[in-house]
């Protein structure tokens, strides 16, 4: 299988995960990004069978309305059963990079209100050590440069991605050249950085479960 096919099958074992425990007031948590998407797109075959959703971005969003999915926005509901999203790189602890596709801070957000986290991925995304991808940073635009210099004394290369503006009006830095050895510490202090909305390091709220797809199937992991 060609690593399309890889994220269409770990989108769809996500679907079969949750159908058994979905009810009529449950809302799903969804994540964003190309295998979150497909997920969304499993999702629609079980419309009805649940309340609706949250998005952690304005494109995820947009798809599951174009579907027909109710998205409510987070402070309206009381509970997320299950949240659902791709990484860039998952370590054998379910601790992740995420942010790839900009949306990192409304994903840990929705990551944290749920009470479960399903991480889907391709067996592209597994890694002994997280760094290897460039870590992403959202941060308040005017803060873009004193945040870089604070990164480069923590031993890391940010880069600053040109042309992207969050959902939330900010800037993205991606940290390269880091080895994440230790990533709740990292995560802690990256995000007391003034001028940090956010970091990609998901280690603190890690996955519950990761279905990870590769050469013999989708294999859940705990
Ligand atoms: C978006 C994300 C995505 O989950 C991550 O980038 C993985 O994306 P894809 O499923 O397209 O490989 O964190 O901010």
């Amino acid at each position: 299988m060609n690593q399309d096919q890889l994220k269409r099958a770990v989108a769809e074992a996500a679907a079969a995960y949750i159908a058994p425990k979905l009810e009529s007031d449950t809302i799903v948590g969804v994540g964003t990004g190309s295998t979150a998407n497909l997920f969304i797109d499993c999702l629609a075959e079980l419309k009805g069978k649940f309340d609706g959703t949250v998005a952690s971005s304005e494109a995820s969003a947009e798809r599951l309305k174009a579907h027909g999915i109710p998205v409510y926005d987070l402070n309206a509901v009381d509970d997320v059963l299950v949240y659902v999203d791709g990484a860039d790189e998952t370590d054998a602890h379910l601790a992740l990079i995420k942010g790839g596709g900009a949306a990192l801070t409304r994903e840990k957000i929705v990551a944290a209100v749920a009470q479960e986290f399903v991480c889907i991925a391709d067996e592209s995304k597994w890694v002994p050590v997280l760094g290897n991808f460039p870590l992403p940073v959202e941060v308040i635009p005017m803060a873009r440069s004193h945040v870089a210099r604070e990164l480069v004394k923590l031993g890391g290369d940010p880069v600053y991605r040109q042309g992207v503006v969050t959902d939330n009006g900010n800037a993205i830095l991606d940290v390269h050249n880091l080895q994440i050895r230790t990533p709740i510490a990292l995560e802690e202090q990256i995000n007391n950085i003034v001028g940090v909305v956010t970091n990609g390091l998901f280690a603190a709220r890690n996955a519950d479960v990761l279905l990870l797809g590769g050469a013999n199937g989708v294999e859940t992991i705990r």
